[in-house]
């Protein structure tokens, strides 16, 4: 085997592009196995040079290609794996090209391919390319005027982007439609669908008065399912109006779910298409949970109109452009459309689990990557959310106003065009009252900063000193400071929050732009305690190490005025419990018999019981949510204790569980929601509520609290009561925990995304080494290996949040994901690369592990036909 030495692309590199095509007409006759394309490009030379003209391409089959009219003789042009040269060609001309395509083998998902017999496409980012011969990077914008021709019995339903301008009958058993987009736009974001689908319409006046057709197309059977999808896209069209004074531009605005999705959806220029889970929802079948990931996906894609489309991405370094911008935009609109706080909590949740893990590990990189080998492994939680955290500390530096300022003057002066992060900053800087150069460290360093904060009482004075420490990842050697707003406050020892300077002002925005910043503020003498509430709002993406003891972490939970650090607060309480057990029991080499800590359980006892006097019911379920496995596990940078850290978790559920039972109990039936279901902020926080409860009853080895769990199972109208109390049961073993899965199983074997929730509940708690378990749901009807949704809840969940059975110390967790890795990585790379990632962390396990996670990625990696992707992701984890 030769080694193949990795393709390195790198930002330093960027030239514009050598020849621009102003307009794009595409005629599709679609086959399943055999569709023609017929591209016509009107090129023109860019700048003064004599450069051939290249064109991407992969996978295709050419037919032809002509320049002005006359074929090209097969010495005027060159063909390889990546594309097409044409050596000599005049400073402008429209060049042919017919190229055949088979979507049926277009395993990949990505180019043009089909799902559920439905053609589709996805083309960001480098899918176009798969589609036909062309210049595929988004600085090259072009007009699409596309014309599909397909069989009307099989393709009633033809759509593209744009708006649509002649729709005809040939006679010959085919019809066809085209489509005109006006707006200027790079490849990534050509899309069309044909196939067998129905639509739910409405409509939308934009402030401007332009009408708006809005159309949801989805398989028939789902027709039932589009209503709320329909209504959050109305609503963020509203919202984007309002908020950001941003108007569509289009006459119609489509939508389509399809089955088979790499990735959540793609804001493809005025047809967005979106994996079906992020669409489909109607009570019996969808719990809040994916309600509320309807509600921001849709936003999210619609956003992307003007942050990504309107105004796009020079070159796929400045992803976080639209991503990280996109992101900031739609936890705003959910912010405002439900509660801000607990929103801000999962966002918090998110990125501390996911995205600080990366940035800690071997696939570590900046907001704006310096180079890539696959783009696609570049759609991570650093663009997308560390991005976001850093489009917030923006506007929380330059304040609302100024924030939309520049935002008006972004949207206004790149319009059309396509854009690199240095214009985003220069544009925000325009607005900013402070040095803006160091807070472009924030997209070009990788790892996540802390913030090391001690305080020392003198007399009447606090002094607080913050020191910021830059780890080392990602090969960077400087340790430069960040520039970060950091919002604080202080309480006293009766909870009662201090004034912080003469003015009496109790909160405070420090910039940090140093290694060490002091801030000092007075206390009146018979102030005997001050506890410092710090990064408030997490406001800054950093981590804050304070000397907290328990009491003042317990005092933050119950008085700060903050939400989201009261919620914190608690959090760290649980988490102090939990890793102060495990690091005990390393020490003393067995499992100690402890008492619930009495401030804990107080703690506890308290937040539940706010929630009867008037605490939104959302944020107390958020609050009594345990930390995941893998999330204490980060507290541990080596040899992480996986066995340790479950048995803690669990014990300390049954603990608290235990204590609190009546409580639980009382809060449980208080909580009960009155009437048929709806998705309303006060009912979602009850049912949200009613869960941790049922969970925490469910950890104590009661037929009562079984008895509950089934009794909702069976009364409920809808699939979050359903689903949660299934969850419950999946707390301990039990017959009724068996029988309910089984139940659950028959009444939705014919509903994938409900069975994939039940997939995703049975790879949880699978116990190690059961490769019976594991065999029996890969054989499931339910279970395809072809769909990356079945992969993401099965093996994804298995991997991910059933941390003792991945890593079972015989290997076999690793084994098995390692076995399905392979086989997806023979058909979908980006999901196998995906997947893979799960291995990277494995220098924090004992020796033991860490051998046998490496022994399955060398396995995975050593294969001829090994995909560039995985590779990639594999050997950063493997160096
Ligand atoms: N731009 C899409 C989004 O943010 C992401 C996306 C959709 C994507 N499909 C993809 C990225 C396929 C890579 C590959 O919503
Ligand atoms: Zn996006």
């Amino acid at each position: 085997m030769t080694e193949q030495k990795p393709n390195i692309v790198c930002l330093k590199d960027y030239r514009a592009p050598d020849y621009l095509i102003d307009d794009v007409e595409l005629t599709f006759e679609l086959a399943p196995r055999d569709t023609r394309v017929t591209s016509r490009l009107h090129v023109r030379r860019n700048g003064d040079h004599g450069n051939p003209l290249r064109l991407d391409g992969d996978e295709l089959r050419l037919e032809s290609v002509a320049i002005d009219g006359a074929a090209l003789a097969g010495d005027r042009y060159s063909i390889d794996a990546d594309g097409m040269t044409i050596e000599s060609v005049p400073e402008s001309f429209v060049l042919e090209i017919v190229n055949r395509v088979d979507p049926i083998d277009n395993t990949a998902l990505d180019g043009l391919y089909q799902s559920s017999g439905n053609f589709c496409t996805q083309c960001e980012p480098e899918g176009f390319r798969r589609i036909t011969y062309f210049p595929d990077r988004p600085d090259v914008l072009s007009r699409y005027r596309v014309t599909l021709v397909a069989d009307r019995v099989t393709c009633p339903v033809l759509l593209s982007n744009g708006n649509p301008i002649e729709q005809k009958d040939l006679g010959d058993g085919r019809h066809q439609a085209t489509w005109e987009d006006p707006h200027p736009k790079p490849s990534y974001l050509f899309a069309l669908v044909a196939g067998k689908l129905e639509a739910i319409h409405d409509e939308f006046t934009t402030r401007s008065g332009r009408k708006v057709d809005l159309g949801i197309y989805v398989e028939p059977h789902n027709i039932d399912r589009c209503d709320h999808a329909m209504r959050s896209l109305i609503k963020s069209m509203r919202w984007d109006e309002e908020t950001y004074g941003r108007e569509y531009d289009l006459d119609v605005f489509n939508i389509v779910a399809v089955d088979d999705f790499n990735m959540g959806a793609m804001e493809n220029k005025g047809l967005n298409v979106f994996n079906s889970k992020f669409i489909l929802a109607r009570a019996e079948t969808a719990t809040d949970q994916d309600y509320d990931g309807i509600e921001s996906v849709v936003a999210h894609e619609y956003f992307h109109n003007w942050s990504g489309n309107r105004v796009t991405c020079r070159d796929w370094f400045q992803l976080s452009l639209k991503e990280g911008f996109t992101v900031f935009r739609d936890q705003e609109f959910s912010a405002d459309m439900g509660s801000p706080a607990v929103k801000r909590i999962e966002e918090v949740n998110l990125l501390r689990q996911v995205q600080f893990a990366e940035d800690a590990g071997p696939q570590a990189h900046p907001v704006q990557p310096k180079e890539y080998q696959e783009i696609n492994n570049f759609y991570t939680a650093t663009v997308y959310n560390k991005g976001a955290e850093v489009v917030r500390m923006w506007h929380n530096l330059l304040g609302w106003d100024r924030f939309r300022q520049a935002t008006d003057r972004y949207f206004e002066r790149f319009d059309g065009q396509a854009v690199t992060i240095e214009d985003f900053i220069d544009t925000m800087a325009e607005q900013a009252d402070f040095d803006t150069a160091q807070f472009r460290r924030w997209y070009d360093r990788a790892g996540t900063p802390v913030v090391r904060v001690n305080k020392e009482r003198d007399g009447e004075q606090v002094q607080v000193v913050l020191e910021q420490e830059i780890p080392a990842v990602a090969g960077q050697e400087d340790s430069d400071p960040f520039l970060m707003p950091l919002r604080i406050a202080a309480f006293d020892g009766e909870g009662r929050q201090l004034p912080l300077d003469a003015s009496g002002s109790t909160e405070e925005t420090l910039i940090l732009n140093d290694s060490r910043t002091t801030f000092a503020f007075p206390v009146a003498a018979d102030v005997d305690r001050v506890v410092l509430s710090l990064n408030r709002g997490f406001t800054a993406p950093v981590k804050i190490q304070h000397a907290y003891d328990a009491g003042d972490l317990t005092l933050l939970a119950r008085c700060d005025t903050d939400e989201f650090n009261r919620w914190d607060a608690y959090q760290r309480l649980v988490l102090k419990t939990l890793v102060g057990r495990i690091r005990e029991a390393e020490e003393v080499g067995e499992w100690p018999e402890t008492a619930l800590p009495e401030g804990l359980s107080e703690a506890f006892g308290s937040v539940l019981h706010a929630a009867n006097n008037g605490t939104d019911a959302r944020f107390v379920a958020e609050c009594l949510a345990l930390p995941s496995e893998p999330y204490i596990a980060e507290q541990f940078e080596r040899d992480v204790p996986v066995d340790a850290i479950h048995r803690a978790r669990v014990e300390l559920r049954a603990q608290l569980g235990n204590e609190w039972s009546q409580s639980l109990m009382l809060t449980y039936k208080n909580q009960a929601v009155e009437g048929s279901y709806a998705f309303d902020g006060a009912d979602v926080g009850r049912r949200a509520l009613r869960a941790q409860c049922l969970s925490y009853l469910n950890a104590l080895d009661h037929p009562a609290w079984r008895r509950l769990a089934v009794e909702q199972i069976a009364e409920t109208d809808n699939m979050t009561e359903r689903f949660n109390a299934l969850q419950a049961l999946c707390v301990r073993e039990s017959v009724e925990r068996d029988e309910a899965l089984e139940g659950f199983a028959k009444q939705w074997a014919d509903d994938p995304l409900v069975m994939d929730k039940w997939l995703s509940l049975q790879a949880r708690i699978v116990q190690p080494d059961d490769k019976d378990t594991l065999s029996r749901l890969e054989a499931h009807p339910a279970f395809s290996i072809r769909n990356p949704n079945r992969v993401r809840s099965l093996v994804g969940t298995f991997s991910r949040a059933n941390p003792v059975a991945f890593h079972a110390a015989s290997g076999s967790g690793y084994r098995w994901v390692a076995d399905k890795i392979i086989e997806v990585d023979g058909f979908n790379p980006q999901i196998s690369a995906r997947m893979a990632t799960v291995f990277s962390r494995w220098r924090r396990y004992d020796g033991a592990r860490a051998d046998l996670m490496k022994e399955q990625m060398t396995r995975m990696l050593d294969r001829p036909d090994c995909s560039t992707d995985l590779a990639e992701i594999v050997g950063k984890a493997l160096a």
